[in-house]
């Protein structure tokens, strides 16, 4: 059978990964397309780096072709495929953009394209007749968008609650295992390469809201709508309220979290208290899980490896698998690109963070005297917030201040934050609030 011709975009550790897989298991692969898959040609700006890579245990591989001219690839009239591993928006878009002009189709990890030009680069492709598959963008290894847009069709999906940034897990399960901060464990992380020298994206939530993003999309058939998500990482989580969850039952993580209400969508990256006794709060380290719920099946959860060479290129290869097999398929018969018919998208809006509805837990630095803990809960109930847990701490030897804890349950952010400037008012609190937001994940 004639090969389907593959040229490849970057090849990083995800590039390397996929040469490593689809050669080892070529036979296999081409057993379950009903050809073979050939990456016939490889660009990187670094060609030695290419080079290195793309060799057979130290033996140079012929039929592998290396440029560093992405745009050469792109327009390569024997390429059918193309994989881009380049990453971000700037010439990762222009690169996708001409390879469906030019009527390839195109296997991409790129998780910050599609959140935010996702929408531009499906209509192009939708008028070209060609797929773009994106497996590798969310959770890695997880097949989390086959489960989406394939396995879960039947169902009204209700919401989605995901840990889908490693490093950010990663992090937090280490200042709960040893007790240490921040700033200690991200410098450790980075020490260790669990961590960018830059880690804004993972660590300020940018990623998990990109993953996120697509997600909400493909579960509730609307445009990607990056631009309107909430997101808040983890940099100004003290150790101290990991501590204080845990006494109460439960574990804080970085989840992304859509959900589909009445009135529009929910779409949310922040720290979030969880049930300790959930699955979910008991995946650790850099794993990644997304929990799913929808009417018919209940509660799905999907774990494995969020990032790596091989987990990620798992997924790259389902994908050109997936390509293989239904290129020659008229393209109304193809999965579409967001799981519902691209005529059938939703107008839901995003709902701004103040409409969202969640639990709460509250930090605050009191006096320890008669009457505080009556002002506080007075002004919740005047918000019409209810509390569902209350803890106070014995104050130290000679302090006459202590940390109050309070749990609440469902109700408007707008309303939490309306109470919590009247609490940080009273003369009896010091300083600030600590606000956390608290999912029963029921
Ligand atoms: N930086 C991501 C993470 C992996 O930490 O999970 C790639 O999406």
């Amino acid at each position: 059978m004639k090969p389907i011709n593959v040229g490849l975009l970057g090849i990083g550790t995800v590039g390397g990964g996929t040469f490593t897989v689809l050669r080892r298991n070529a036979e296999e692969i081409a057993r379950r397309a009903g050809r073979p898959i050939r990456i016939t040609v490889v660009a990187d700006k670094n060609l030695d780096l290419a080079r290195q890579m793309t060799e057979d245990r130290g033996q140079r591989t012929e039929e592998v072709r290396l440029t560093d001219d992405a745009f050469s690839v792109v327009a390569d009239p024997e390429v059918d495929i193309v994989i881009e591993l380049i990453g971000g928006y700037g010439v990762a878009k222009e690169l996708v953009l001409k390879a469906i002009a030019n009527g390839k189709h195109v296997v991409t990890a790129n998780k910050a394209l599609l959140a935010t030009h996702g929408n531009e680069i499906f209509k192009a492709a939708q008028d070209k007749g060609v797929m773009v598959a994106f497996e590798a963008a969310v959770a890695g290894g997880i097949p989390i968008i086959k489960a989406l847009r394939e396995g879960l069709s039947a169902n009204r999906i209700q919401w989605i609650a995901g840990i889908i940034n490693g490093t950010t897990n990663f992090i937090l399960s280490e200042m709960r295992d040893k007790g240490l901060s921040f700033d200690a464990v991200l410098k450790e992380a980075q020490r260790l390469g669990y961590a960018e020298a830059d880690p804004t994206f993972d660590i300020e939530g940018v990623d998990a809201a990109h993953k996120i993003t697509i997600l909400s999309a493909l579960a509730f058939g609307i445009p990607m709508q990056f631009d309107k998500a909430y997101i808040e990482g983890i940099s100004k989580l003290d150790a101290t309220d990991i501590r204080y969850a845990e006494q109460l039952g439960y574990r804080i993580k970085l989840l992304g979290i859509t959900k589909r209400t009445a009135e529009g969508v929910e779409l949310r990256v922040h720290p979030t208290l969880i049930p300790s006794k959930r699955l979910i709060a008991n995946v650790e380290g850099a794993m990644n899980a997304v929990l799913v719920q929808g009417d018919a099946v209940g509660s799905t959860l999907y774990y494995g490896k969020g990032a790596g060479a091989e987990p990620t290129a798992s997924a790259v290869i389902a994908d050109l698998v997936d390509v293989t097999r239904m290129h020659t398929a008229d393209p109304e018969h193809r999965v579409p690109h967001l799981a519902f018919q691209p005529d059938q998208l939703s107008d839901l809006p995003i709902l701004p963070m103040d409409e969202v509805t969640t639990s709460y837990y509250l930090r605050l630095r009191v006096q320890d005297k008669p009457g505080v803990l009556a002002d506080i809960t007075r002004i919740l109930a005047d918000e019409q917030i209810s509390i569902d847990a209350v803890i106070q701490k014995e104050p130290g030897e000679d302090e006459d201040q202590t940390d109050l804890i309070l749990l609440t349950h469902q109700t408007r952010e707008k309303r939490i934050n309306a109470a919590i400037a009247k609490v940080e008012a009273l003369p009896v609190v010091a300083g600030k609030v600590t606000r956390l937001r608290l999912e029963e994940l029921g």
